[in-house]
């Protein structure tokens, strides 16, 4: 939540800002901001997105090589141009942008107002931006040393870059919990929340730990930790392209995101699936290979389509690895007292890596004595460095809001992993191994054809684009796909929408089907087909619309359901890889069709780094 960019350097410092925002707003939208530095401070923050932003700036002097940026998801206080950062100190020594949320900052605000401090925001920022200024003007001591001071007053979680008018020279970054990458280029620095606003002008890169400071300036870089430690900078090269984060010609990120999915699958799985020798090699998992073999029960823990994954995955290592599994949202994992042995693996899925309810969950794991694995996307990001051992996820860079890509390639990851733990533990035999191999290995072809049929889902979304409600069932590995449509449904279209295991529709959905009531219907061949036709029928019967995802070829649905989608066939352990696209693309053309606003839809941000 909440974008963070700075530059110091030669170049101006205005387009390097603004560009880095673009590509950060994913992260939050409700507000936009920027402070440059040429002999004397600006600040200039606008309600609204970066482009709001950007007009307001026209006209204004952007001069100056350092400056700092900031996109907005609103905590503390409602999104407005006074609330949103960079936000300045009360004398205007130190101007601030932050991402995360100061959790002790009410009881500061009291003490700095007993001391004659004013506020003109209700930000938990402007809080920090005067205590720094207060121990700086107090303590007649540098602006570091007034950082990291206060720093060591503040509980909660930051993502920060700050200028100090009177050390025009330098720029200064620090870290808790929300992510900061520092960008090294050639007699310039960066600093961003992700690497993708720097990656245009470098590919080398120092990932700040928690409780580092980073003091980045004309003569180098310093790093130390808030205590004043030293630190050696470890500069890693990033390997991102710059084209992975443009659209590339199509409408949307999402909608590109969607397209890439053959590709991404195939990336997830390269080099790690072997045809030829029947093999699953997952680097990253060899250390605890043994213990997974020897898990009495696996926890996996995620939020969103994080979670949704997850539920895909615990019928893959039950039924493939004869291993118990349960599946927490991460945020109540964390808070409901869990019984966690040294004897658990747990499984954190997070696209981003930065997920705050999933690292509170992986911290309490590991204090509990649990082996703790990742599958993330973001590399280098918060999960894979807490955790024990994991796996990347190789879908490239997810820029649109609503998840799709990572979620095809997080199932991809769990069925390796259930097929090669499932296999070595003899669970299953090497002619389903083998069978399972050779079927992932069609996935993206499959997965091309139907992106042929786009058309066709389109027809559809023109007729339902202005319903009210939507239903979706699904059974077995189906439903937490049926969940996964219903969600990215709602996230950008804003109709309500259910997911349901099909069979509990009588308990209660089945009273709200009439004939305004479009009911998805995942049901392609599997062991529960017949079940869920008859539960068509039980739609049908009481005047619901139904359009239903079949194989290629059915017939019996065909005769019952209002529209059929259909889609090739594949083994059920991976139908979620196909089903999971239609569905994608319904709620993408709903949301063109309302004129919603597809990769940046109200309320939500892509990395929710707040619990
Ligand atoms: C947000 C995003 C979702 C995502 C969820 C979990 O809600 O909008 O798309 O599924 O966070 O994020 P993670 O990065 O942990 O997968």
């Amino acid at each position: 939540m909440c974008g963070i960019v700075g530059y110091i350097g030669k170049k101006r410092a205005y387009s390097i800002l603004i560009n880095g925002l673009k590509r950060l707003e994913y992260r939050g939208y409700d507000s936009a901001g920027i402070s440059l530095l040429n002999k004397e401070v600006k600040i200039y923050k606008k309600k609204g997105k970066v482009s709001d932003l950007e007009e307001y700036v026209a006209n204004k002097d952007i001069s100056g090589n350092i400056g700092i940026g900031h996109t907005r998801w609103a905590t503390h206080g409602e999104p407005n141009d006074i609330n949103a950062h960079p936000h300045s100190s009360m004398n205007g020594h130190f101007v601030l942008i932050h991402n995360g949320i100061i959790e002790n900052y009410t009881r500061l605000k009291e003490k700095l107002i007993d001391r004659g401090c004013t506020f003109q925001t209700e930000t938990d920022t402007e809080v920090l931006a005067n205590l720094i200024e207060y121990i700086y003007i107090k303590g007649n001591v540098s602006a570091e040393i007034a950082v990291r001071l206060a720093l060591s007053k503040v509980v909660g979680a930051y993502g920060l870059a700050i200028i100090c008018k009177d050390e025009p020279d330098k720029l200064i970054a620090a870290r808790k919990g929300s992510p900061l990458v520092i960008g090294v280029g050639e007699g310039e620095y960066f600093i961003a929340s992700d690497a993708t606003p720097i990656v245009e002008y470098t590919k080398s890169v120092i990932y700040l730990n928690d409780d580092d400071v980073a003091i980045l300036g004309s003569d180098g870089l310093t790093l130390k930790t808030i205590k004043n430690d030293k630190l050696t900078p470890k500069i890693q090269k990033i390997d991102l392209d710059i084209g992975e984060i443009e659209k590339n010609g199509f409408d949307h990120f999402m909608l590109k995101e969607i397209f890439e999915q053959p590709r991404s699958i195939l990336d997830t799985f390269r080099g790690r699936v072997s045809l030829d020798k029947n093999e699953i090699h997952l680097g990253g998992l060899f250390n605890v290979l043994p213990k997974l073999k020897e898990a009495k029960r696996i926890l996996i823990i995620g939020c969103g389509t994080s979670w949704h994954a997850g539920l895909v995955g615990e019928y893959l290592f039950e039924d493939l690895a004869r291993i118990p599994v349960e599946v927490e949202y991460a945020s109540e994992f964390r808070y409901r007292n869990p019984i966690i042995t040294n004897e658990d693996i747990v499984i954190a899925i997070s696209q981003s890596g930065e997920t705050a309810d999933t690292l509170a969950a992986i911290k309490l794991a590991k204090q509990a004595g649990a082996t703790v694995l990742g599958i993330c996307n973001v590399v280098g990001s918060s999960i894979p460095r807490e955790t024990d051992a994991g796996v990347y996820t190789h879908a490239g860079p997810e820029i649109g809001v609503a998840s799709t890509k990572a979620f095809t390639a997080q199932v991809t990851v769990l069925a390796m992993m259930a097929m090669m733990v499932g296999y070595q533990k003899k669970e299953i035999s090497f002619e389903l191994f083998n069978e399972l191999i050779s079927e992932l290995n069609e996935i993206p072809a499959k997965i091309e054809k139907i992106l042929t049929y786009n058309d066709a889902y389109l027809e559809v979304s023109k007729l339902y684009k202005d319903a009210t409600n939507f239903l979706y069932l699904g059974r077995g590995y189906l439903f937490p796909v049926a969940l996964e449509g219903a969600l990215k449904l709602k996230e950008i279209s804003y109709i309500h929408a259910e997911g349901y295991p099909a069979a509990e529709m009588k308990h209660g959905p089945i009273a709200l089907i009439d004939e305004k009531m479009p009911v998805v219907v995942i049901a392609t061949k599997d062991k529960s087909y017949e079940k869920i036709v008859n539960n068509i029928q039980e739609v049908k019967a009481r005047k619901g619309v139904v359009i239903a995802i079949v194989n290629e070829g059915d017939k019996i649905i065909r005769n019952m359901a209002d529209h059929v989608l259909e889609i090739p066939e594949t083994r059920e352990e991976l139908s979620a890889l196909l089903t999971v696209i239609p569905l994608q693309l319904l709620s993408y053309h709903i949301a063109v069709l309302r004129s919603c606003n597809v990769d940046q839809p109200r309320n939500l941000a892509k990395s929710v780094t707040v619990e």
